[in-house]
């Protein structure tokens, strides 16, 4: 794959976002079909500035449906608020993976294969060509592998790249912050709030130019 791959997106031609959700509601021959876990697509507003790329739905997010619904739902709902965006105004949340891979050794869950990011993958770039949304957040490696194509969120984390149609910023996942508690300077809460703050600025020149 090259860098981005972006380079490589193709559309799959849905007409509407709706379209497509329903398109994808029915999937009965995905990779995960079998595991024995729902479809599980986006929430938010999908005329939101911002479109937010997550990692798979967990537990609870398989029994509501929902993408971001359970403890690192409330962790990102808390970073979002920091600088005043609503997780359901402000943003769409969707994720790389659309179904929760089952667990194996005891736990319900784990975390999705190389070969289940790349089969997901063209459905969460015409997630993104439908939104449109200038500005995307990729939280955690998994999101990071799913568009970019490459991994090392900490090296990634709170840059910007820009592809032309997005500009596109790497964080921390909310799980990770969960982890990992402290707020002392350097370390990964403190670096979040940065990053949240950085993309509030872009947001901030993004609407004010959208208003001239
Ligand atoms: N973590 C994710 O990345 N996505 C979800 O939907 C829930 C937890």
């Amino acid at each position: 794959m090259s860098q981005f791959a972006f380079d490589e997106a193709k559309s799959l031609g849905f007409e509407s976002l709706d379209a497509l959700i329903a398109s994808m509601q029915q999937m009965d021959d995905d990779l995960l079909a079998n595991a024995g876990t729902r479809v599980v697509i986006s929430r938010g507003n999908p005329k939101a500035k911002i479109l937010l790329v997550g990692e798979a739905p967990g537990p609870q997010e398989n029994i509501e449906g929902i993408p971001f619904i359970g403890r690192a739902g409330k962790m990102l709902e808390k970073v979002f608020e920091a600088v005043d965006l609503d997780s359901e105004k402000d943003i769409y949340i969707t994720n790389s993976v659309f179904r929760m891979p089952p667990g194996e050794a005891g736990k319900n869950f784990r975390k999705p294969t190389r070969v289940e990011i790349e089969h997901y993958r063209p459905y969460v770039f015409e997630i993104m060509r439908l939104v449109n949304a200038p500005i995307i957040l990729l939280t955690g490696n998994v999101a990071c592998q799913a568009i970019l194509g490459q991994t090392g969120i900490t090296r990634l984390r709170g840059k910007w790249i820009e592809t032309g149609k997005y500009s596109v910023m790497p964080l921390f996942h909310p799980s990770y912050l969960l982890r990992n508690p402290s707020k002392k300077p350097g370390a990964p809460k403190s670096l979040m709030w940065e990053d949240i703050r950085e993309v509030r600025r872009r947001y901030d020149t993004l609407v004010s130019k959208s208003t001239l």
